[in-house]
């Protein structure tokens, strides 16, 4: 089998990820979330119709994909079961499309009420999903799998556990009372198992023998991997191509063939607290956030707006070895006349080109700015190159110089069809787009 296709967040999330993987889903026959949970926001328009998803791979709107949830992630089947149900309100059949890994890890009511109190003190600005504490659980060897399901003796103790642990850090640490029942909790998760339980299966096995075409949604962003981005501003999983292989629970090998596709936008965002060298405060930052509808797709939150940072889409090509980008909001920029692209940083003097660890670096550090010139010119749903402006093709060309990757597709708006190959992908049939 030599269809692997891997599509990845090369900034700080929300790259239009959703969008894309849609698009290619068409040519796929599985999509595969692995890491992170409900704290993703994915946005698909298909025929004016708009769909967020948070926990299910995009690919599940095609009725032809088979969605399949791996170990990586960790799941709230409260929001699992909401999803659904909004699927099926909207006509889409999933029924026997859906595969839930029994390693996946459980958030629980109780690591919602940890991530709102973590923020209390020294917060990053979290989703408030219960991300974190779900990891920190899985990791602390204090977690509940969905293999753990089928063992109600078990889950009725490690929730007994876990309660007790939660209710001390809740009263010792925060001095907060807390009103979780064992009992209760038990039993609103086992309702909710029940509505899944079919769909439980060991999918690393499914996904080594499957002859099937694979197609991977990295959900966040390389820069908020838990090891390879901005620390502690970072999600707790491996949002870059580091998660595939214990995500998936596939070896490293199985992905040498895979293509890998980071999508990134034309500027850059982020949501959530954090060194961001680009940002733009003022007045033309709040342009960038009017002109591109930059508000969370999960929370809600203003999207923090600033020029594209290349330092940070280099480092993406690297951490993640990817062939190619898929840029997308082109459109956005078509108003300014000038476009500016950060081409190193500069600290106590020093010229900077590799994106660094220091915290202290990136949050006192100046982005070294190379201006091009806007097009000043309407791309907004453009479908073939021809239509695009100059100088809009000379911003991307200087992207493929400075990363040393192609760009091998542009959005050109958020609907499916709202797009233009540039290079057709190795190996993957896209004649049918
Ligand atoms: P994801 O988390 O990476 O899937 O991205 P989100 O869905 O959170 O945010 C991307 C936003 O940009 C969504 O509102 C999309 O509908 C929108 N979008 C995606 N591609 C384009 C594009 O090329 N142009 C414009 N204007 N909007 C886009
Ligand atoms: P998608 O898949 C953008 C950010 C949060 C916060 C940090 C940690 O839609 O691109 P968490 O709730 O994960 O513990 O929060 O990560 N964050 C995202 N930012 N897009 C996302 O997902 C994100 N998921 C988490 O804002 O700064
Ligand atoms: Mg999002």
């Amino acid at each position: 089998m030599d269809r692997k296709l891997v599509i990845l967040g090369a900034q700080w999330g929300d790259e239009g990820k959703g969008k894309i993987v849609d698009l290619l889903s068409e040519n796929h026959d599985v999509t595969v979330r692995y890491q992170g949970g409900s704290n993703a926001g994915h946005t698909v328009i298909v025929n004016g119709e708009k769909f967020i998803l948070h926990l299910l791979p995009t690919g599940i709107l095609h009725s032809h994909v088979v969605g399949v949830i791996a170990q990586g992630m960790v799941v709230d089947l409260e929001v699992l079961q909401e999803e659904l149900e909004s699927l099926k309100k909207k006509g889409i059949d999933y029924e026997g499309r859906l595969l839930i890994s029994d390693r996946a890890h459980l958030v629980m009511p109780y690591h919602k009420v940890l991530d709102r109190l973590f923020e209390k003190k020294g917060g990053i600005g979290t989703t408030l999903r219960g991300i974190g504490p779900a990891y920190m659980f899985k990791f602390g060897r204090k977690g509940i799998r969905l293999a753990d399901l089928e063992d109600e003796k078990r889950l009725y103790t490690l929730i007994e556990e876990n309660v007790s642990f939660v209710r001390d850090i809740c009263e010792k640490v925060f001095c907060e009372s807390y009103s979780f029942n064992v009992d209760e909790v038990f039993e609103r998760t086992l309702r909710v198992y029940e509505n899944c339980k079919d769909m439980v299966a060991d999918v690393s096995r499914y996904l080594l023998d499957t002859e099937k075409s694979l197609l991977f949604e990295g959900a966040q962003g390389t820069m908020l991997d838990v090891d390879m981005g901005t620390y502690p501003y970072v999600t707790s999983s491996n949002s870059s191509a580091l998660g595939l292989s214990n995500g998936t629970g596939l070896p490293p090998k199985f992905f040498s063939d895979a293509y890998m596709v980071g999508v990134a936008k034309a500027y850059t965002t982020r949501v959530g607290g954090g060194p961001f060298p680009t940002e733009l405060k003022g007045e033309e930052g709040e342009r960038l956030r009017d002109l591109g509808g930059e508000y969370g797709s999960t929370t809600g939150r203003p999207r923090r707006c600033g020029w594209l940072d290349l330092v940070a889409l280099k480092y993406a090509v690297e951490v993640n070895h990817l062939d190619g980008i898929i840029l997308t909001k082109l459109d956005v920029l078509d108003s300014f006349e000038e476009v500016k692209v950060c081409v190193a940083y500069e600290y106590e003097g020093q010229r900077i080109e590799h994106f660094p660890a220091s915290l202290k670096v990136l949050e006192n550090c100046k982005p070294v700015y190379k201006s091009l010139k806007g097009w000043l010119k309407d791309t907004r749903g453009a479908k073939d190159v021809k239509e695009l402006p100059p100088n809009a093709l000379d911003y991307v060309r200087f992207i493929e110089e400075y990363t040393g990757v192609p760009v091998i597709m542009l959005s050109t708006g958020p609907k499916r069809e709202e797009f233009i190959w540039l290079r057709e992908l190795p190996k993957i049939k896209v004649s049918s787009l």
